[in-house]
């Protein structure tokens, strides 16, 4: 399963209580769920992807070191695995094509996307030809499978400890919670070894993000898989949990009934433990800041000299400054963790 929503999970409404990984399913991927009504990640909450170009730069700059590490093959797939509206394929593809027309005439460019297309005459810009859409990652990629904010928008159950033991959390459309049952056992396991839970407290089970990114690594025939996303570890798991709503800009109550988007922090260790099972042979963890530094996105300012000399070339040098120190804020974006799995291909950072 390489989508992480489970056909069983696209439950028909009810207004009845249930677990919270059916609930998200339907709300954010059922007929009248979140995305599939085509909602633009972007207009409801930021991304890297949508902060501006510097973002896909970094991205470009690490797919040159996978192009390297892999004896510049042809094809060279760049796979974007949720790409909302394709914006980092396009970014990528807009500075290939004018300024390195060998490496794009290589490039296979894929976005992986379950909500609708994007339509309109800029969206068909977008994906004018050199855009393949598929709703799974395709098989046997060779080259860069990126994932910007994916995992954490895959459904997955919250369990609470109870004196009675685990406990599933339900919830209603109007987002009323109840206890059920007790969790399946592979999802207790799953607790016990990647989120143990002291009584009162809840966990969100990360199971189906691991089983997701497995996937999205198994497809990977040589090449680099990366996972980028607001995580946590084991050791430092919250307590109450992360489930959060996002609309219009705006956190506020998870309330699964298609009006927001829902999402959890994702557990990357516990992804990183899933990739290597899935072929990864080589695994670095680590935060948005130094990975984009390392590939040169800071956000140094440039020298004041060039106002006076190019002041068209030092406004544009400032924007993206400016962008790349939103990127790599440590208290923002740049607190973002990093997941980077190689399969059959040294690390590409250090
Ligand atoms: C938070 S948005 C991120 C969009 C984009 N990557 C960005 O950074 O701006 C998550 C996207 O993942 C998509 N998505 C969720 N589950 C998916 C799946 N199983 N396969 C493909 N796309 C999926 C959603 O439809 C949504 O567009």
């Amino acid at each position: 399963m390489v989508d992480g929503v489970r056909t069983a999970d696209r439950a028909s409404s009810t207004a009845a209580p249930r677990p919270w990984r059916l609930a998200m399913a339907e709300a954010l991927y059922g007929a009248n769920g979140f995305y599939a009504r085509g909602q633009a990640p972007g207009e409801h909450f930021r991304t890297s992807v949508s902060a501006g170009p510097a973002f896909a730069e970094g991205i470009l700059a690490l797919l040159r070191r996978v192009d390297l590490a892999l004896g510049r093959p042809d094809p060279l797939d760049l796979v974007d695995v949720g790409a909302g509206r394709g914006e980092l394929l396009h970014a990528v593809a807009t500075v290939t094509t004018t300024a390195e027309p060998e490496l794009s005439g290589r490039l296979r460019l894929s976005a992986v996307e379950v909500a609708p297309r994007p339509r309109g005459p800029a969206a068909d810009l977008r994906q004018a030809a050199t855009v393949r859409w598929a709703t799974s990652v395709p098989p046997q990629v060779t080259g860069l499978l990126v994932a910007n904010e994916w995992l954490d928008d895959i459904p997955l159950d919250i369990v609470e400890q109870t004196a009675a033991g685990p406990r599933l959390v339900m919830v209603t459309p109007a987002g009323a919670e109840s206890l059920g049952a007790a969790p399946a056992p592979a999802d207790a396991a799953w607790l016990a070894r990647w989120w143990p839970l002291r009584p009162g407290e809840r966990g969100e089970v990360g199971r189906s993000r691991d089983e997701a990114w497995a996937g999205a690594v198994g497809s990977v025939r040589r090449g680099v898989a990366v996972a980028i996303d607001y995580a946590h570890r084991l050791g430092g798991r919250p307590a109450g949990g992360t489930l959060s709503g996002y609309r219009a800009g705006r956190a506020g109550p998870a309330v699964p009934n298609g009006s927001c988007n829902i999402t959890a922090h994702v557990a990357l260790d516990a992804c990183a433990a899933a990739g290597r099972a899935a072929g990864a042979t080589v695994t670095l963890l680590t935060t948005q800041r130094h990975a984009l530094r390392e590939l040169g996105v800071t956000g140094r300012r440039p020298p004041t000299e060039l106002a006076r000399t190019d002041p068209g070339c030092y406004l544009k040098a400032l924007a993206r400054a400016g962008e790349a120190g939103e990127l790599t804020d440590p208290g923002g974006l740049g607190g973002f963790d990093w997941l980077v799995q190689g399969i059959g291909v040294p690390l590409p950072l250090r």
